[in-house]
Order: C-alpha cells, then structure tokens, then sequence
C-alpha cells in the first residue's frame, strides 16, 4: 500500500498570546522584525504550502530561527498552529481530538531526537522497546521486535550496553532502531545526525538510505546542512524567517536556485555529486548501446564509469532497470564547471 502524504495548507504559527490578531497582518507582509518590534509577537511560519510526500524522504533545511523545529513539531502537533491545515490520510491533524491524536502520535508517528533522548537506566534493548512499551505490547514480543531492528541499524550484540557505554553514533542508531521498531508510516527526525562527527554522520545518511529503499516510510528530516540536504532528500523545502523559499528536487535547487539567497547557499555545492544523472538525462536516440548507469547515480559516479570504459556516453537506466535517457561526457563536464 502506498503511503499517503501529509498536505500542509496555509500554516501559519505567531507566537504569543494574541498570535491569530497577527495573520492577516503578516499575510499582508508584516516581518517578522516589525511583528517582534511592534507587537512583541514572534513569527514561527507564514504561510506555508508543502506537500511531503509519502513514502519518500523530504528535508527542511534553514538557518537557526528559521522555523524547522516549529514546522516538524506541527506535523505531529506538539505545536498547534495559529492557522492553516495539515491533512494526513483524510484527516486534518490540526482539528483531532485529544484521544485522536494520542493515537496518532503513537501509532503513526515516530521522532528521532538531536540528542538521541536515550533513557540513562535502560539497556539498548529496553531503550529500543520503548515505544512498543508504552503501546502496551508484551514483553516478549516486544524485545524480539526490538532486537529485529537493533540488528538491522548495525547494533548486534549490543543489546545489554548501555547508553553511556556507546558512541553519539551507536547511540542514534539505537534512536533509530527505537523509532523504526514503532512500525510508524511517518518518521520525523529533528536534526537528528546534527551533533555527530562528519565521518559517522555520513554513515548513518548511508544507513538511512538503505534502509529506506526497503521501508519506504514518510520520511520529514530537518538539517542545516546542505550537502546533508541534498544527499538524503527526494524533495527538499528551503526555509527563511518562517517562509518556504524554495522547494523542489535537490536538482531543481542546485540548478535553479530561486534567488540570491539560495545562490549564495548552493555556491559551494559540489555539483557532481549533488546531481543525478537521472534528472539532466536526454532523450533517448534509439540506438543505445553500451555501458550504462542507474538514473540515481551521481554525475561524479557516471564521469568515473565513463573513464574507466573509455565512453562518451552512458544509457540511463530507470528503477524497473529500463533505458530511460541518455548522458554524454560532454554535457556532465558543463554542469560541474559551469
Ligand atoms: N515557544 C516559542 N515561543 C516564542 N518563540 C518561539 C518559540 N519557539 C520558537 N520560537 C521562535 O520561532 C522561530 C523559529 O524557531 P525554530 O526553533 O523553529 O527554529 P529552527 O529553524 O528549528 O532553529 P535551530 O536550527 O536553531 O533549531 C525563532 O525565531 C524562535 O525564536
Ligand atoms: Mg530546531
């Protein structure tokens, strides 16, 4: 069954005790410094309009202050909005009821935490059992699913350590296996590689990834990091003081940055890894032959292919491995240095 995907709708969140006298206010252009400065208000997020798709990963990138933590925390509402609308499977997470959204909350939603939020006294396996505790699984059952998934993030053999006898690594894995065994549709992860060393965070995107081929969960993944960004997200929304600047594929971002801001973000970006081949392959002409690359690959990956069988040209193969396109070294050489 596919997933469905959350459709946020005119979401605006002011902090502050009169924050709904504010919206139209902002809708009509207000900044956030002049909401602050006249009216000691706080604006969170101002009108925004993403669809997160279901079954794939999307990432909110943004400065500090940006909105992100306040974004996310909408989706499973631990902030309620000042407007707007967050549909989800037909139902507006925004008007559900107390039992409703314990219900979701457990059920359907699980959060991966900056700092793992690992419980001190608990062993791997409790901590990785939690969740299906609180359900009110049974003991037996739950440690088994709990062990599955403690296996699967790469913990083997670690099930009786415990937290402050792990890494910051080992200990997101265990944040993982903890939200992954909730069996949840929607995983919201807050920043959640933020705090590692660059080495370890690059594994666990590594992990992320893997497993998400296999798990298709609605993914919703905050960063402040681009290459992050671009590495992990099917789709990814750029937000500046509460506002939605961008949102597209990693391609469509890299490419065509919508303004001066996203241009002096994606400056730096190493654009051979940042794009697939996928998104820049031409048509096909009929008469391939020869080597050939997944569309999911990177520019990089197809030039070293392309070197080491001495081609110009590669097929492009889509997910049912089928030509879909086609890449010339000439054309990738363009889009790095150009
Ligand atoms: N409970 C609150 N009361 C008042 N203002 C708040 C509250 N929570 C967040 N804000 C403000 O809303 C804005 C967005 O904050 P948010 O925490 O969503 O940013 P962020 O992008 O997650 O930043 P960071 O990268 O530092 O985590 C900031 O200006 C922040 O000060
Ligand atoms: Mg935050």
């Amino acid at each position: 069954m596919a997933s469905s995907s959350i459709e946020i709708r005119n979401l605006y969140k002011i902090f502050g005790s009169r924050g709904k006298d504010y919206v139209k206010a902002v809708a009509d252009g207000m900044s956030k410094t002049e909401l602050n400065a006249e009216h000691g208000h706080v604006l969170g997020l101002k009108d925004i309009n993403i669809t997160i798709p279901g079954g794939q990963i999307t990432v909110i990138m943004g400065l500090s202050g940006s909105g992100k933590s306040t974004l996310i925390r909408h989706i499973n509402r631990l902030i309620d909005p000042t407007s707007g609308e967050i549909i989800y499977d037909g139902a507006d997470i925004c008007r559900m009821s107390e039992e409703e959204l314990r219900q979701f909350r457990r059920k359907r939603t699980a959060m991966v935490f900056q700092k793992f939020g690992l419980l001190p006294h608990r062993n791997v396996l409790q901590n990785a059992a939690y969740g299906l505790e609180i359900q009110g699984v049974a003991k037996g059952e739950r440690e088994e699913r709990a062990r599955r998934w403690i296996n699967r993030v790469g913990l083997e053999g670690f099930d009786a350590k415990y937290p402050n006898q792990l890494s910051g690594g080992m200990q997101q894995r265990v944040g993982l296996a903890r939200a992954l065994a909730n069996d949840a549709e929607i995983l919201l992860m807050d920043e959640a590689y933020s705090a590692l060393d660059p080495l370890i965070r690059v594994d666990m995107q590594t992990v992320l990834l893997e497993l998400q081929k296999e798990l298709k969960k609605t993914v919703v993944f905050i960063t402040h990091d681009l290459d992050e960004a671009l590495r992990l997200g099917d789709k990814i929304a750029i937000l500046r003081d509460g506002e939605i600047v961008q949102q597209g594929r990693a391609e469509d971002i890299v490419m065509n940055p919508a303004n001066d801001y996203i241009e002096s973000f994606v400056k730096e970006v190493n654009r051979g890894r940042a794009i697939r081949v996928g998104a820049v392959a031409q048509p096909l002409t009929g008469g391939e032959a020869g080597p050939s690359i997944d569309a999911d690959h990177s520019v990089e990956d197809a030039l070293k292919v392309m070197l080491s069988a001495s081609a110009d040209r590669l097929t492009v193969m889509g997910p049912d491995a089928r030509p879909v396109g086609t890449v010339t070294r000439d054309q990738l050489l363009h889009i790095i240095v150009m």
